[in-house]
């Protein structure tokens, strides 16, 4: 699929088909697609679609008509709308498109055209099944989009597509099955991005671990027979700028451990690596935009099993940081590879961290799937994120992280135990990172809400690399 700028509006394109976009309360300048829209009964409502044919005034074969719902579009009407247009597309088999000029809310026409293309593209993503070589199909396949701008909107096109590129990575490791997206192959996945991108790349192994201390990480990995590794991943195109560093939960399976989870929908626990592939695919993005920024990924991935030699409740570990852990239930793994993780991210001198992990299921209680869950020790880099969520329409909401939840970790034995009881569950998972991130300004955002489906649509979304990538480009001094 490829994306095109014309100056040429949609009448006046002799392709297979034009969009028209069509609100309920205003009436198409085209009259005799307006007379064709009523006499269909085309009552315009949000991401209706009508395909029609040889429509007087247009060049091309076939006239899609779009439904906008009431005016005027604000930025989540305008994602439903571009996803049924996508899939009206898809199942009309348009081969090339126009689409025009669109104004969405009091956004700018670069992010109209940025949107466009990610929305579009990233719908073209498709799952690929295991030991299955897929047909290409060449006629049902869309291949040009033109997108009507007054200005050269070549560079936010490909912004848009950069994301979508990013988004299919995180969504395609994602999907693999635990068997396969093991953390070897995370780390196999971070040395090709690093020769694709001309990127820096180390992988601890587990004696390196061990050497440095990072006995809490190892302790989630040791019950597997998949070796646990550390990634860092370092794209450098702005001098010697402190980097931006993202840190994505790699946890290839998470049985729960010892403390083991029940069996009902225990398979969806192979998404628990879609931080570390969320932070893959925004490195994937960023590097190829060529934004001018220094980024470094860090990746902590195990595979979290029960075994006659995996972590057992009550057992103590000495974390990097010197720190004490109580493990009261190994189901809480995630805290355990971050806060190692995000001890060794000190030595990047980072200029901000923002983790990124399925943390926790009590933030799909509180904010559903909509929402993912933000904490963090500094409000302006929240609020960074909130605009830089907005903008990309993957959208978080900030949760509180108070003393008075930090209280809740308290152990007899150690320094912390490794839960905080049954209240404020998103919460007290962020205090004990928080425990780890003094020295520097953090972030973290909780995604088991947000980044796969279940049900018919089971799969990764891909979020929130539209977040994190817009988060980095708007870090960018001009
Ligand atoms: N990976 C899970 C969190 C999760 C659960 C994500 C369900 C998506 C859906 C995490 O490792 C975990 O198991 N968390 C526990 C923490 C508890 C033991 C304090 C949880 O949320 O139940
Ligand atoms: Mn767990
Ligand atoms: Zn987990």
């Amino acid at each position: 699929m490829d994306f095109f700028v014309t100056h040429q509006t949609a009448d006046h394109y002799s392709g297979d088909c034009a969009v028209a976009f069509v609100f309920k309360d205003s009436v198409n300048e085209n009259r005799i697609l307006q007379a064709l829209l009523e006499l269909n009964r085309f009552d315009s409502s949000l991401g209706d679609s009508l395909m029609l044919s040889k429509v007087e005034g247009y060049k091309t074969k076939r006239v899609l008509a779009l439904g906008l719902g009431e005016s005027p579009l604000n930025e989540k009407s305008f994602l439903k709308a571009l996803k049924s247009l996508s899939s009206a597309m898809a199942d009309l088999k348009v081969k090339n498109v126009v689409i025009p000029r669109i104004q969405v809310n009091s956004r700018d026409e670069s992010w109209v055209q940025l949107t466009i293309a990610r929305v579009l593209k990233n719908a073209s993503y498709q799952i690929e099944k295991v030991g299955v070589v897929e047909e290409n199909d060449d006629d049902v396949i869309l291949e040009a989009v033109n997108i009507y701008s007054e200005n050269n909107g070549a560079t936010e096109i490909s912004k848009g597509v950069a994301i979508a590129n990013g988004m299919a990575l995180t969504r395609k490791l994602g999907d693999l099955p635990s068997n396969i997206c093991t953390p070897s192959y995370i780390a196999e996945t971070a040395k090709s991005l690093a020769t694709s991108y001309k990127l820096e790349c180390e992988v601890l192994e587990e004696s390196d671990m061990e050497a440095l201390g990072m006995n809490s990480l190892l302790s989630v990995s040791k019950g597997s027979s998949e070796p646990g590794k550390l990634i860092s991943l370092s794209y450098t195109n702005d001098g010697n700028a402190e980097p931006i560093v993202l840190v994505g939960k790699g946890v290839t399976f998470d049985s729960g451990g010892i403390s083991l989870k029940p069996g009902s929908g225990m398979d969806e626990m192979k998404f628990d690596m879609c931080g570390a592939a969320s932070v893959l695919g925004t490195m994937r993005a960023v590097a190829e935009m060529q934004l001018k920024v220094n980024l470094t990924v860090v990746v902590p991935t195990v595979e979290n099993m029960p075994a006659h030699n995996a972590s057992k409740p009550g057992d103590v570990v000495k974390s990097m940081s010197g720190q004490t852990i109580e493990i009261l239930n190994t189901d809480a793994e995630g805290r355990l590879i971050l806060c190692d993780a995000l001890t060794y991210c000190a030595k990047f001198n980072p200029k901000v961290v923002i983790d990124v992990a399925t943390l926790t299921g009590a933030v799909i209680i509180a904010l559903g799937k909509h929402h993912s869950g933000l904490m963090s020790n500094d409000q302006s880099l929240a609020d960074d994120l909130k605009v830089s969520g907005s903008s990309a329409m993957d959208t978080v909401w900030q949760l509180p992280l108070d003393d008075e939840y930090d209280e809740l970790l308290k152990s007899n034995f150690a320094d912390m135990a490794n839960i905080g009881g049954r209240e404020a569950g998103t919460v007290t998972a962020a205090c004990f990172l928080a425990r780890y991130t003094k020295d520097y300004r953090w972030a973290h955002i909780d995604i088991a809400g947000t980044a796969w489906l279940g049900g018919s649509k089971k799969g990764a979304t891909g979020r929130p690399v539209p977040l994190l990538t817009q988060y980095v480009m708007n870090q960018i001094k001009d």
